[in-house]
């Protein structure tokens, strides 16, 4: 059998997580790569206690690793797109396989490291750079390649995922689940990065291009955090029947591509509505396949060792070998990307729920629907409230239909303007996800 030479770049919770299990499990990984796989060089600063690395070269400089002659796949596990991307591109450049956990670097420097690889005949693999451990990569790039897909939609952080579940379930306030989520690992190192939904954009956008063979467009992606959700509007949506996920959904539409992240509103009665705490899950909708599901861990040490894993095994079965068996990395070959273009967010096509503050007497609900109906928009559910003794404003729940977005916010606009509304109107958008 072959000798493929790995070189691990960090070794904190996903590199020691990768260390172990190839250890634990080298008997099947290696039968199924058909290659004796052998870490044989780390990059990491320290040593990290959980795993033991006796007897392999540790350098402290992780460039070390990019210069090691013996060296066949570089794994980049440190983060960031800073000293990540010169590692990146150092280890390529030297003729090196690439895998990596790292979502912000596909995300935002993908499409440049695509052609460097390709340039140096080398790959660059990414599974655990989206929903941890679920193998939605290769799925979308092979297991579906048959499929014009139409739409996807995923809870695709779990921090997120977690502080939503948490307000819903215990009516716990979102600053005091955020703190428990970092004590508990799951936050990114600067955390709004998960709140504000960053993290979910870096993901979503990888998946996006997969999905409908685009390059890489990071900065198109519309991207509104949690920070605002409040209990009660979890509360009202529960009266409603929906649950209030964190979705980052991606759809192709006759004139472009929808790209969005945001709290979203989805009927109980989904699966993904029942995806719950740090848990990720991705629906991908197939013109051939139907709707298909995928769900599991989306972080943690092993859960995201396993995607890191798979690439090293496919990659290894491909160095030393001279045809050339590598999926592109976007699943599209490179020179047949499509231009299609992202739609600005005022151009896409959405349900919203409202939150209006309206004073409680005769004709004010009538006049809200009627700059509604103006608008083209029509009313699907609509709740208001008993006031209580000396409450002047009441809140009033409505759920829209389906209605471009633009005539939705200006419809708002017009709302928040009568002087019978009291503050801005909360309004979150709602995906049936049929
Ligand atoms: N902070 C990320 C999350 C980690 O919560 O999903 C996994 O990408």
């Amino acid at each position: 059998m072959k000798q493929v030479n790995v070189g691990i770049c960090g070794l904190g919770t996903v590199g020691s997580g990768t260390f172990n299990v190839l250890s634990r499990n080298k008997d099947d990984i290696n039968a199924r790569a058909a290659s004796n796989i052998v870490v044989s060089h780390i990059g990491a600063r320290r040593p990290n206690s959980a795993c033991d690395t006796t007897g392999v070269n540790i350098s402290a400089d992780i460039f070390a690793v990019a210069e090691d002659p013996d060296i066949d796949i570089l794994v980049e596990l440190i983060g960031g797109t800073t000293v990540a991307k010169d590692l990146v591109v150092r280890a390529l450049q030297n003729g090196k396989h690439v895998v990596t956990a790292n979502k912000a670097l596909i995300a935002e420097f993908g499409n440049e490291l695509f052609d460097i690889a390709k340039n140096h005949k080398v790959t660059i693999s990414y599974e655990a750079a989206v929903a941890g451990g679920i193998p939605i990569i290769g799925a979308l790039r092979e297991g579906l390649a048959a499929n014009k897909i139409e739409w996807l939609a995923g809870i695709i952080n779990g921090t997120g995922n977690f502080i939503l579940t948490e307000m819903r379930d215990k009516g716990r306030e979102f600053e005091d689940v955020l703190e428990e989520a970092q004590a508990l690992g799951y936050a990114e190192a600067d955390p709004t990065f998960d709140v504000e939904g960053i993290d979910a954009a870096h993901k979503l956008v990888i998946l996006s291009s997969i999905a409908f063979g685009t390059p890489l467009q990071f900065e198109k992606v519309f991207t509104e955090g949690i920070s605002k959700v409040s209990p009660l509007d979890v509360f009202y949506a529960g009266e409603l029947g929906y649950s209030i996920k964190h979705l980052g959904l991606t759809r192709k539409r006759e004139n472009g591509i929808e790209l969005r992240v945001h709290p979203t509103l989805i009927p109980k009665t989904r699966l993904l509505a029942n995806v719950d705490g740090v848990m990720n899950a991705i629906v991908v909708k197939g013109d051939a396949v139907g709707p298909t599901l995928y769900y599991g861990a989306g972080a943690g040490s092993e859960a995201t060792a396993s995607a890191v894993i798979a690439d090293i095994v496919r990659v290894s079965r491909l160095v030393g070998e001279r045809v050339n068996l590598n999926v592109p990395p976007l699943g599209y070959s490179l020179d047949k990307l499509s231009s299609d273009d992202v739609l600005p967010i005022e151009q896409t096509e959405t349900a919203f729920y409202l939150r209006i503050a309206a004073v409680d007497k005769p004709g004010v609900l009538s006049k809200i629907s009627q700059i509604l109906s103006d608008a083209g928009i029509s009313i699907e559910a609509l709740i208001q409230k008993e006031p209580k003794e000396d409450q002047e404003f009441v809140p009033l729940i409505i759920l829209t239909n389906k209605a471009i977005e633009k005539n939705i916010i200006d419809a708002i606009e017009k709302i928040e303007q009568l002087d019978t509304v009291k503050e801005n109107v909360v309004r979150i958008r709602v995906e049936s996800l049929k």
